[in-house]
């Protein structure tokens, strides 16, 4: 039996109290599997709107709901804010928070380019204050037991890797995705799942290599983007916002291979295929589990608790390369946002 890592429980992180920046989508789940996975509570949330506030507080037993960000940020029972805007809106929602004396959890993809990832640190930095990517797949049991693989030579010298990530989402050209005011895409919403893995588990690309196809509104509607990591290591990752694809993760090395069936960012198991005991048939680690956001909250509650700035696994400086890597795609691409 191949040993899987052992990932801290989230239970057992201290109790922290969360606000919430933007009712949205991604913000319910988040309202929903940090009071049941982790000690910590969401206290307040936040919105353009009260009455959506309201409409939210309500659903998620929430004690207090806030009609603008501002207050959601002054509220003195926030420990921890967690910013769940569209792209465009997360570095002045961060630095809100972060001025207003709060840690900051920010949605992927962080930033909608590294300038302005930059500009957050730098004040994360000068107020002392702990700031994360929500990249929640990198805390998940099955990304730690990957590195962990990779790390200690089980699958041999890494060869190949494909990822992809293809969604049939809401067509509307009305939604934040097709607007490139909300810096909406493939890549910053899907394609970020494939290039922050392949980073998590190889580094920095040596080189980037882009093809992709624009919406008329001017975002890339999908791309296939080959990387490579040092001199052997070949990637290649498939992101489509316009149809549903397959959603898999395959690490080749030259004595096994590593499969993440459908989600592959989402917590699953891992079949592991040794290719010298083939005959046996592929293992399957039990990787998976409930929930998935409490192992992000629970690192961010760890950190900010011991007076970090930053998680050792998603650094700064790991979100910063990530943006590197989504802005070069998006300049072959010939994606840009308004002000760039
Ligand atoms: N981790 C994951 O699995 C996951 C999955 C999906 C999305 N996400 C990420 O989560 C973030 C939000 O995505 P979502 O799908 O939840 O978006 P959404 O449903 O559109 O919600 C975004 C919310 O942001 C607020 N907002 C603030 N400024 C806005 C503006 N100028 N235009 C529109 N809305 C604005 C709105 O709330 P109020 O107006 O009420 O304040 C809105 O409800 C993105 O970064 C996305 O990539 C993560």
């Amino acid at each position: 039996m191949t040993d899987i890592a052992v990932v801290p429980d989230p239970r057992s992180a201290p109790a922290i109290r969360w606000g919430i920046i933007a009712p949205g989508s991604i913000a319910r789940r988040f309202a929903r599997e940090i009071p049941t996975y982790t000690a910590s509570s969401i206290v307040a949330v936040g919105s353009r709107d009260l009455g959506r506030a309201e409409s939210f507080a309500q659903d998620f037993g929430i004690p207090r709901a806030h009609g603008s960000y501002e207050d959601l940020v002054a509220d003195p029972e926030v420990d921890a804010v967690y910013v769940a805007s569209p792209h465009s809106e997360h570095r002045d929602h961060a630095i809100l928070a972060l001025e207003a004396g709060k840690p900051v959890l920010v949605e992927k993809a962080f930033t909608i380019n590294a300038r302005q990832a930059g500009e957050v640190f730098a004040v994360a930095e000068r107020r002392g204050l702990f700031v994360m990517e929500a990249m929640w797949s990198r805390f998940l049991p099955h990304y730690q037991t990957l590195k962990k693989l990779i790390d200690e030579g089980d699958l041999g010298a890494i060869r190949t890797v494909m990822a992809s990530h293809c969604q049939s989402l809401n067509l509307d050209p009305a939604w934040r995705m097709w607007n490139p005011a909300l810096a909406g895409g493939a890549l910053l919403d899907l394609g970020v799942y494939p290039l922050s893995c392949f980073h998590y588990l190889f580094g920095r690309p040596s080189a980037i290599v882009a093809s992709g196809i624009l919406t008329e509104s001017g975002v890339d509607l999908k791309e296939t983007i080959t990387l490579r990591y040092g001199t052997d290591v070949l990637a290649a990752a498939i992101n489509d916002m316009s149809a549903a694809g397959v959603n898999r993760l395959s690490i080749v090395g030259d004595a096994g291979r590593a499969d993440v069936a459908d989600w592959f960012y989402t917590p699953q198991d891992i079949k592991l295929t040794r290719f010298r005991e083939s005959i046996e048939g592929p293992e399957r680690l039990p990787t998976a589990t409930e929930g998935g956001f409490q192992f992000e909250a629970a690192e961010a509650a760890r950190c900010i608790v011991a007076g970090k700035t930053e998680s050792s696994i998603m650094s700064w400086q790991d979100t910063l390369d990530v943006m590197v890597t989504m802005d070069e795609v998006r300049r072959q691409l010939g994606a840009h946002f308004p002000g760039e």
